[in-house]
């Protein structure tokens, strides 16, 4: 993550916010082709294996191959859905610009679209992981106003309570790498899943991963990898549930949390409610977010 000053030299156009104009008739043929090349094979990935809302969201905002999708019109239409809209960054912003953004029903994504040769994966999040695998959920309203909580609950995190580690775990288990069980079986909604194909088969079908009931406090206490496909999920029952333990006051919380300990990755624990225990055989260097 770059500061403000640093990325001028690059965006000089950047805001105080952070955001960037998205400048899409400037986006090349090539670019619009890998748009196109990640979201065909993502469709074909994901039926049967991303939740209904997820494929709901894409149908609702009528995003397709076609072209990388122009914010402005995106956001109308997302807009009329929920309240929120998408704006243009050009990286990883800082937390509390990020959390504003959020709080204020506004999700920053990467304006720029990853090379051909990183497909499969890249470093920072660009326009496909973003836009393809935010975006259709914040279609969804108790999606979008988690999104927004977690935005708040951010701010306050960040003014009251300093330590945002335990927050990050909870975006990650849920937003980036979440799994539902939904009334057809297991399904995808977390973004850094439905944005990659291996992990979307991986986070579903392989052995190796353990799948643990979702646990506020569990998750809030659980590292997570950010350079290999995770040795965990945590499955949510509904959205609903997923909004209603999150919607409560984490001051008491966060206090537990402080002492007791913090579990590594591929962790289980007596208490754990396993919907499926990994065996944890694969290991392969570098995948992680894609
Ligand atoms: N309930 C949290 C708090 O009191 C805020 C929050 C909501 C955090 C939703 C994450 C997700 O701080
Ligand atoms: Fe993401």
């Amino acid at each position: 993550m770059s500061t403000l000053d640093e990325l001028r030299t690059t965006h000089p156009e950047i805001a105080a916010d952070f955001t960037i104009p998205q400048r899409w008739n400037d986006y090349r043929a090539s670019e619009h082709g890998i748009w196109r090349t990640l979201f065909t094979r993502q469709a074909e990935v994901l039926s049967g294996r991303a939740c209904p809302e997820f494929l709901e969201g894409l149908t609702k905002l009528t995003l397709n191959s076609d072209a990388i999708p122009n914010f402005e019109q995106l956001s109308e239409q997302l807009s009329r859905l929920t309240g929120w809209r998408v704006v243009a960054v050009p990286s990883l912003v800082p937390d509390d610009v990020f959390f504003d953004h959020l709080a204020n029903r506004r999700f920053p994504a990467g304006q720029f679209i990853r090379r051909p040769e990183q497909l499969d994966y890249i470093e920072e999040p660009d326009v496909f992981h973003d836009v393809f695998g935010h975006v259709p959920m914040l279609a969804h309203p108790v999606f979008a106003d988690y999104m927004q909580a977690y935005g708040k609950g951010g701010q306050r995190a960040l003014k009251e309570f300093g330590a945002l580690k335990n927050l990050a775990r909870l975006y990650w288990y849920t937003v980036e790498f979440g799994l539902i069980a939904s009334s057809e079986g297991l399904r995808i909604y977390g973004s850094g899943i439905v944005s990659s194909r291996a992990e979307s088969i991986y986070a579903l079908e392989s052995k190796s991963p353990n799948r643990i009931g979702f646990d506020l406090e569990r998750v809030m206490r659980t590292d997570y990898r950010i350079d290999d496909f995770q040795e965990s999920y945590f499955v949510i029952s509904s959205f609903e549930e997923l909004f209603a333990e999150t919607y409560k006051d984490f001051a008491a919380i966060y206090a537990r949390l402080a002492e007791g300990p913090v579990h590594r990755p591929g962790d289980v624990l007596p208490e754990d409610r396993i919907v499926w225990r990994g065996t944890h055989a694969y290991r392969a260097g570098s995948h992680a977010v894609a």
